[in-house]
């Protein structure tokens, strides 16, 4: 495993990072149903997957990891689904602040976070306010987010200013993710292959990779898959292949 681990790395070149890696973390109900568990203990297992994510994007010298935690529309989900990703989000935060510290890794979330229960948006402004010096990865936590609120937020932002005619700028200057360059490459895990209301704005030139592999499976190996993957892609932004290469 280890072993496997260090053949992979030996294959991602240390030039061509994504600066940014956006995650739809999927597949966690499926993996605790078939082993005939509540659906709550595949968001529970899901915490590992979390880490490795973080550790191992961190290690790579990425800059920005944004991870869809919750979306708008996981509102509609049973209440006792809800309330205990919840009350997941809130302990993690509080059991994962240390590791975040000691890795220079500062936290912020983008999202409607006001909406979360009072416990879970203390902790996690606790937890922002005591990374923000932090100057390594920063690890964004989509919560209560889906990109036509970021969208519509932004233009009510724009209204609000009196704005009468729009720019693509300004639409990037007053969505939830101002100051993070978009996302180089997105991973959802799960075999869903579509965007659930993630970032829609800001993927518009983001690399797409899926995986098979359920969310509470996924490991660093996985991680140094995707980006593997990533660095064999020509981006060419609209652009010829012969102008990319020159
Ligand atoms: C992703 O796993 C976690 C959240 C959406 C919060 P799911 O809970 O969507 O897992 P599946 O898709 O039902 O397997
Ligand atoms: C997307 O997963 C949202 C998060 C990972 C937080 P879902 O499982 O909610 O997506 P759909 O509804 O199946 O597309
Ligand atoms: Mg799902």
């Amino acid at each position: 495993m280890k072993i496997e681990l260090e053949q992979l790395r030996t294959q991602i070149s240390d030039n061509n990072i994504p600066e940014h890696i956006a995650v739809i973390m999927d597949g966690n109900g499926r993996w605790a149903q078939k082993q005939g568990v509540k659906r709550i203990f595949g968001h529970q297992n899901a915490i590992e997957a979390v880490r490795s994510v973080t550790e191992g994007s961190a290690e790579l010298g990425v800059k920005y990891l944004t991870l869809y935690a919750f979306s708008t529309e996981n509102w509609d989900r049973p209440k006792y689904e809800v309330d205990g990703l919840m009350t997941l989000l809130v302990n993690t935060i509080k059991d994962e602040l240390p590791t975040l510290q000691k890795n220079n890794i500062r936290l912020t979330s983008i999202g409607d976070i006001t909406a979360l229960p009072a416990n879970a948006q203390r902790r996690l402004g606790e937890a922002i306010e005591l990374t923000r010096t932090n100057t390594g990865m920063t690890l964004v936590l989509a919560l209560n987010y889906s990109g036509k609120w970021d969208l519509a937020n932004a233009m009510n932002n724009l209204i609000k200013k009196g704005k009468s005619y729009i720019e693509p700028s300004d639409i990037d200057e007053h969505l939830s993710t101002v100051g993070i360059p978009n996302p180089d490459l997105l991973i959802r895990t799960s075999g869903e292959m579509r965007i659930s209301n993630f970032l829609l704005w800001q993927m518009a030139y983001t690399e797409l990779y899926f995986t098979e592999v359920l969310w509470p499976d996924f490991r660093m190996k996985d991680l140094y898959e995707a980006v593997i993957s990533y660095q064999k892609r020509e981006r060419r932004f609209g652009k010829t292949s012969d102008q990319v290469k020159a």
